[in-house]
């Protein structure tokens, strides 16, 4: 499974591309306003550093303009997949960009039946958004199940990110569903380092190994 920083925040990312199991970034409108800045140099900022998938939304809302804000997003980095949200307009703009060879993250996804269409438009990647169903009494991760299972019939090559992911119980079910890809706010990705039973187990390790070393003398 590939694991995606969801964040609009260069240090943040860069804080934890190092430990090596960053494979991308995640990016929407709110993030990037939340992050500050002049949010292409921020896109290309984060390109640098993660080397990898980095989905940058487009904010027009008709097709002409979601295509031509695709191409310039697109124009920034290698590295940049445009993002549109899903409905008539980004579904069109989706085949489009994709005719062109411009990776396309559909969002907003939050049925089985549009992560079909997102699929048909040749998108790279569909975001089913599961915290904001689980928010709204709805399993997010049965959409999940749904999609992986819609995808594996027919083939399809496009991948299932999983968005909106607010703790680490998502990604554990995500994994068991054959996602592909999870994108997580840099606190959950931090969770997943944490057990209590790891940390007392080091500790006692060390003070073991302290103890044996000064009978010793
Ligand atoms: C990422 O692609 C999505 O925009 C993001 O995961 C949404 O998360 P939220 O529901 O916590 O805002």
């Amino acid at each position: 499974m590939k694991l995606f920083v969801d964040s609009g925040n260069v240090n943040d990312i860069a804080s934890l591309v190092p430990l090596g199991i960053i494979d991308g970034v995640t990016t929407n409108p709110s993030l990037l306003a939340k992050a500050g800045g002049e949010p292409r140099v921020v896109l290309k900022e984060i390109c640098q550093t993660v080397k990898g998938p980095v989905s940058a939304e487009v904010v027009a809302t008709d097709v002409t303009g979601m295509v031509r804000e695709g191409r310039e997003l697109a124009g920034i980095d290698e590295h940049i997949v445009v993002k549109v949200p899903f409905g008539k307009p980004g579904v069109q703009a989706c085949g489009t960009l994709a005719n062109e060879g411009i990776r396309v993250n559909v969002t907003l996804v939050f049925s089985a039946t549009q992560a079909l269409l997102a699929a048909k438009a040749g998108a790279t990647f569909v975001s089913p958004f599961v915290g904001r169903l689980d928010d709204i009494a709805t399993s997010g991760m049965e959409l999940i199940s749904q999609i992986v299972d819609i995808y594996e019939n027919y083939e399809f090559g496009t991948e299932v990110l999983v968005a909106s992911v607010r703790g680490p119980i998502h990604i554990v079910q995500a994994g068991r569903l054959g996602a592909d890809v999870c994108t997580c706010p840099p606190a959950v990705i931090e969770a997943l380092f944490k057990h209590p039973l790891t940390d007392i187990g080091l500790e006692k390790f060390l003070a073991d190994w302290e103890k044996a070393q000064a009978a010793k003398g």
